[in-house]
């Protein structure tokens, strides 16, 4: 019998993964169905409960809910615990599991696509929304130099970095927290935007100098150059959009779900229109 899973978000017309998890479910010839369930914005809770009556097998959840679910869930496991955002939700016997796999997502695509090893780099992590505090724990376990957490509004990034205060031990240079406009002569290797600015043609205000040697510039926007990726191209950075992350994450969901690792170097290279 076919398998159940959607994404579920407000928005959701966009989202992309149900083509992600289609492509996957074909080069795997796993046998599910996967949807896009679009929400009420105080309905989330009602919808995954019917999902899951209704037969499902689990969700995905994309914005606004990430918080919620995390709130929702009976179970958090590994990274899901300190992100305070849960993406992925597995129903066991009509339990609800909670998994956070942008991190490991957005560190798969830095690492292995885009062949950047974070260990030993400074890192400068701009946001500390839910996508921010989604990618801080597998990112630490990268072992960066230093992590530096920058937010418009600034007790927000020292709220994020207190949180995380327990895995400082994993970056040697310590994690800090900076508004924008304390950067002035600071530069990173990696330069990681984790804030929707990009959604609306808006970007944090950076320092022109910011990017070190080789740095790469990487915004978990998808499908459009931002304001920030532009900025980062003229300054000499390398750029790349959040194609790889999206990807990535969608295919660690997949593996929760159906114990098998599909291959993602095509999906990607098909939503970037090259398969
Ligand atoms: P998400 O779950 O996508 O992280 P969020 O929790 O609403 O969404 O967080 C959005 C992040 O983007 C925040 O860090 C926000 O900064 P503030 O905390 O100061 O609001 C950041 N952000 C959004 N628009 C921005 C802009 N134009 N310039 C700088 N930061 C911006």
């Amino acid at each position: 019998m076919t398998d159940k899973y959607a994404v579920i978000g407000n928005p959701v017309a966009h989202s992309q993964s149900p083509l992600i998890h289609a492509e996957f479910a074909r080069q795997t010839g796993q046998d599910i169905a996967y949807a896009a369930i679009l929400a009420p914005l105080d309905g989330f809770q009602a919808e995954v409960l019917k999902f899951r009556d209704g037969g499902g097998k689990g969700v995905n959840i994309t914005l606004p809910f990430k918080h919620e679910a995390w709130s929702l869930v009976e179970t958090r496991e590994g990274y899901a615990v300190n992100a305070r955002a849960v993406n992925t939700i597995r129903f066991a016997d009509g339990r609800l599991i909670g998994y956070n796999t942008d991190g490991i997502g957005l560190m798969r695509d830095i690492r292995n696509n885009l062949q950047c090893p974070v260990k030993g780099k400074r890192v400068l992590l701009m946001g500390s929304g839910g996508a921010s505090y989604g990618v801080m724990e597998p990112l630490l376990l990268e072992q960066p130099e230093q992590v530096v957490i920058a937010n418009r509004t600034l007790e927000k990034a020292v709220g994020m970095a207190g949180q995380f205060e327990k895995l400082r031990h994993l970056a040697a240079g310590g994690i800090e927290a900076r508004a924008y406009s304390s950067l002035d002569g600071m530069q990173f290797d990696i330069v990681i935007n984790a804030t929707s600015a990009g959604l609306t043609d808006a970007m944090p205000r950076l320092p022109g100098n910011i990017f070190a040697a080789q740095a790469l510039a990487y915004d978990m926007v998808y499908g459009k150059t931002t304001p920030f990726l532009r900025f980062a191209r003229e300054r000499g950075a390398r750029s790349a959009d959040g194609t790889g992350m999206l990807v990535e994450q969608a295919a660690e969901s997949f593996f929760i779900w159906r114990g098998v690792r599909p291959q993602t170097a095509p999906v990607i290279a098909r939503l970037r229109g090259e398969g």
